[in-house]
């Protein structure tokens, strides 16, 4: 018999953790979620009574947040209590690239796991289903096990996995209405109850056709392969953009043309700057390492040139402004308008934007950044954390300002590297009469009518369009 779970404690309290939680907690009143994390001053943010305030910037997550903290929401830093009382424990610690020793540059650091694993290892006094929520390596579950199984004081665990698949800047639409939620279990008796446990959490709010359930090492698998699958289709399409460039196909129509074929589908297939976000050169790098550590040198290959198409495409467009403003930058301003991976978050990880400001900055390039939800801080750190130049110098050449006018005042040129929407509704005249002439518009996220800008008399590169002659 599946057990009835009455208490959850979720571990790591980010981008996965926290929205994943306040919507279980929502969806199921009678169930105790506690949220914990290393981090006081996260956890305080979450803890914020205004919920504007909370870490992790989502639309409607506020919302969820109001709903349900204090009711049977809490965020803490007490990770011991949080285990020691829970049925179920999430984890939903970060995996970062290991930076260091072997697999450096490739392979998930799973040291957080491990810690994790330890700690409830520590803690827990009665039986516990522990839920692998991050992304993980595929077999990861096993040193989960036999971390846990080995302390010798008579409790039980059972490990289930359940990836999330939850993009940002949806993630409250995505979770409350998944395609699909998937979870791994052992095949044993005793694993297929703790699955039907997760089951029965999920089917509060999901129709149960849409609950998969597979052995552990599928669904590991499957979320690093759902990843790579993505972020293949943007490659692909992005390797296309520059084909479109040369030829005068435009990469919006071709995709738009083969979008239609219900086989290949119309999602996933617009033409960007690059990918960026916590997972898709990560899990990638995961998938290529793991092929590689079983001597698969083909497989490894093939996925890793999704990622090599990537980096290009973000070089590809700093040459590009480099080389239109007449081969140099040296000295100009350059108006970068967003610095998220994507719109609608405030998350910054591997965006493009940060990659395309440390090439121009190669360059001697000046730099004025406006994003409607990254701070300068995160600006700062993203570059520093290159360790290209000194943070100093990131400092006099990069400045950040929090009114898009501004930015764009004086500039040589406007480099559009986030999609949000509000930049579309700009006083796009305005702007131009501001800036230095020829005024160039570069961008890489086709989001502005690029027949009114010419208009205006900009001077408009679109990724995947023939330039302007
Ligand atoms: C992370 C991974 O990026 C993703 O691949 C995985 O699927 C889920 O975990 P995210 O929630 O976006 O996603 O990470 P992050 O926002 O960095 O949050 C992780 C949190 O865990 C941090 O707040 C960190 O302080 C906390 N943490 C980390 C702990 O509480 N304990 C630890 O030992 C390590
Ligand atoms: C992704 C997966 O979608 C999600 O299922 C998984 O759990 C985590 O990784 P996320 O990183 O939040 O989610 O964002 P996503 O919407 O997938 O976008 C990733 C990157 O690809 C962004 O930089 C986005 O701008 C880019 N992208 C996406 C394109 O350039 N073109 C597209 O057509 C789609």
């Amino acid at each position: 018999m599946s057990k009835k779970i009455t208490k959850i404690c979720c571990i790591g309290a980010g981008y996965v953790g926290g929205p994943t939680m306040a919507v279980i907690a929502q969806k199921c009143p009678d169930i105790q979620v506690t949220v914990v994390d290393l981090n006081q001053a996260r956890i305080d943010a979450w803890n914020d009574p205004d919920t504007e305030k909370i870490p992790v910037y989502e639309p409607g997550l506020d919302k969820v947040v109001a709903e349900a903290r204090g009711r049977n929401l809490f965020f803490s830093t007490e990770v011991d209590k949080a285990i020691d009382e829970a049925e179920m424990i999430f984890i939903s610690v970060n995996t970062p690239t290991k930076t260091y020793g072997s697999g450096k540059g490739m392979a998930a650091d799973l040291k957080y796991i491990e810690l994790c694993a330890r700690q409830i290892a520590r803690v827990s006094t009665t039986d516990k289903i522990v839920v692998e929520k991050s992304t993980l390596p595929v077999r990861t579950a096993e040193a989960v096990k036999n971390i846990l199984q080995n302390t010798g004081n008579g409790v039980n665990y059972q490990i289930l996995s359940n990836p999330e698949f939850l993009a940002e800047g949806t993630a409250v639409e995505d979770l409350h209405a998944p395609d699909r939620v998937l979870i791994g279990g052992d095949t044993t008796p005793e694993g297929q109850d703790a699955v039907q446990s997760l089951v029965d959490i999920y089917s509060r709010w999901v129709p149960r056709e849409r609950v998969l359930t597979t052995n552990l090492w599928s669904s590991e698998l499957s979320k690093l392969t759902a990843n790579a699958f993505l972020a293949q289709r943007v490659s692909s399409i992005n390797s296309l953009s520059e084909l479109c460039e040369r030829t005068g196909a435009d990469v919006s129509e071709v995709a738009r043309s083969i979008g239609t074929d219900s086989r290949i589908g119309p999602k996933f297939l617009k033409s960007s700057v690059g990918f960026g976000g916590s997972c898709f050169q990560k899990d990638i790098l995961n998938l290529v390492y793991i092929a590689r550590s079983y001597g698969l040198r083909e497989v490894a290959d093939y996925w890793e040139q999704v990622i090599i198409m990537n980096d290009h495409q973000k070089r590809r467009f700093a040459n590009n402004i480099v080389k239109t403003l007449y081969n140099t930058v040296s000295g100009k301003k350059i108006a970068f308008l967003g610095w998220a991976f994507k719109k609608d978050t405030n998350d910054t990880r591997e965006s493009a934007a940060i990659y395309v400001a440390d090439d121009l900055l190669n360059e001697q390039a000046g730099i004025t950044v406006y994003d409607p939800k990254v701070p300068a801080s995160q600006v700062y750190s993203d570059l520093d954390y290159l360790e290209t130049r000194s943070s100093e110098k990131n400092k006099q050449y990069l400045t950040v300002v929090e009114d898009p006018y501004e930015a764009c005042k004086d500039a040589h040129a406007i480099a559009v590297l986030t999609e949000w929407d509000e930049f579309k509704d700009y006083d796009w005249k305005k702007i131009y009469d501001n800036m230095k002439k020829p005024a160039f518009v570069f961008d890489g996220r086709s989001l502005l009518d690029q027949a009114k800008l010419s208009e205006i008399g900009f001077k408009v590169y679109v990724i995947g369009k023939e330039a302007v002659k």
